[in-house]
């Protein structure tokens, strides 16, 4: 058979089947529209991950601003390369002694933190097994890994015990995260690092949403689980969620991270994280130190903001974390309410896939510690008037 010809396009047609991918978008309720804010911003911020507040606290941001303008407003290169920072070195040693672990790298992002540890820790002759609720970034890691991947069904640890013994891979690693983003749920990471241990896999735990608000003073989900320090876990947190910053890192056993420093590729290949983001994560960690209270407003916050919607009929779980999950029906109803609640003054955040699994939409609601009373009132107010039908049970 003769190979197909490659059709003749004009290069202004180059690029048309660009139009038929939006429009399938949009058929299915799936655009995405960016809403830039302004700097001084009016309405009621309930769509970010600044869980601590602390992204504009004066403390974190003037550090950032110091920072650039004693180191530069960039880190000039890579890691292996000119870019590699004292101020690095201090916070992966603040980020280790803060949630327990051997050792910390810190990266650009959690993105490229979650891709790095898992593309490294794996390879063509590891297995990975998932949960299918995983966050994209980790979901994207496992794709890059060239392992082979087995995604097993949300919150079932007895399907990853069953796909860790019928692996056909040596060298095996659990990837789930530490608190689902689509509904704030709990991974079972007692119960997951024992599966591991029983068939010789390491646990790699993405903390992004446990880290600052969960364990002993936000020391996170893996410290609370008594796994900090563990010879056979890693986690990964991003810095950009409670500590108010930009960047991520991975946290675990010294042979681990000296293994990620030279060869995780997101790591080796990319420029370091920017001196302001390294000190404002620095200066958000001394907060935190110093005001461990913050962790539990959060999560207070969060319970709080849901015991109300739950009691107005919506359909949402009372919160592990800082944020609150409220189901709703399509990806079309998602964006309606959100823009309508964002047109009365409260911005919440609206997941749909590929942000969570397919069929599966919800309201995201952020609760941060400095969040007041009014504050939420409001929220519930808003929400519950702008409620479409279908959204209460
Ligand atoms: C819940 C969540 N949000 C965001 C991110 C991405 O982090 P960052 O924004 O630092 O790239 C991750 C992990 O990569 C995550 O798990």
């Amino acid at each position: 058979m003769n190979a197909p010809v490659p059709p003749q396009l004009p290069p202004d047609e180059v690029f048309d089947w660009l139009d038929a991918e939006a429009e399938k978008r949009a058929g299915a309720g799936l655009t995405r529209k960016l809403r830039p804010r302004p700097a001084v911003d009016h309405e009621l911020d309930l769509a970010g991950n600044d869980y601590l507040g602390l992204a504009r606290d004066k403390r974190v941001a003037g550090a950032a601003a110091a920072a650039a303008l004693r180191w530069g407003a960039g880190a000039t290169g890579s890691r292996t390369g000119s870019g590699s920072l004292e101020l690095h070195t201090e916070l992966e040693h603040e980020l280790a002694r803060f949630c327990g672990a051997q050792a910390a790298l810190v990266f650009s992002s959690g993105f490229t933190a979650n891709l790095g540890a898992i593309t490294a820790l794996s390879g063509a002759d590891a297995a990975i097994v998932t949960d299918k609720h995983l966050h994209p970034a980790l979901i994207e890691g496992c794709r890059l890994s060239r392992a082979d991947v087995a995604a097993v069904a949300h919150a079932t640890p007895s399907a990853i015990k069953h796909a860790l013994a019928t692996r056909r891979k040596p060298r095996a690693l659990v990837v789930t995260d530490a608190v689902f983003s689509a509904d704030g749920d709990l991974a079972a990471l007692g119960e997951l690092a024992g599966a591991c241990r029983a068939h010789g896999a390491a646990l790699l735990v993405n903390d992004a949403l446990g880290f600052g608000v969960l364990g002993e003073g936000g020391r996170g989900a893996v410290h609370a689980a008594g796994l900090a320090g563990a010879p056979d876990v890693v986690t990964t947190v991003t810095l950009a969620n409670s500590l108010g910053a930009q960047g991520g890192a991975v946290l675990g056993p010294r042979r681990v991270i000296r293994h990620l420093a030279e060869s995780a590729r997101s790591f080796l290949f990319d420029t370091a994280l920017a001196p302001g983001s390294a000190a404002a994560a620095l200066a958000a960690l001394g907060v935190l130190r110093a005001e461990p209270a913050l962790a539990a407003k959060a999560i207070d916050a969060a319970g709080n903001i849901a015991g109300h919607l739950k009691a107005a009929g919506f359909r949402v779980e009372l919160p592990e974390a800082a944020v609150v999950s409220v189901r709703v029906p399509s990806p079309e109803v998602a964006v309606s309410w959100a823009e309508a609640c964002a047109e009365q003054g409260v911005r919440v955040g609206c997941l749909r896939p590929p942000s969570v699994p397919d069929g599966v939409c919800r309201l995201r609601i952020t609760a941060r510690a400095d969040l007041t009373e009014s504050d939420v009132d409001k929220a519930v107010k808003v929400l519950s008037a702008t409620a479409p039908h279908g959204a209460t049970s």
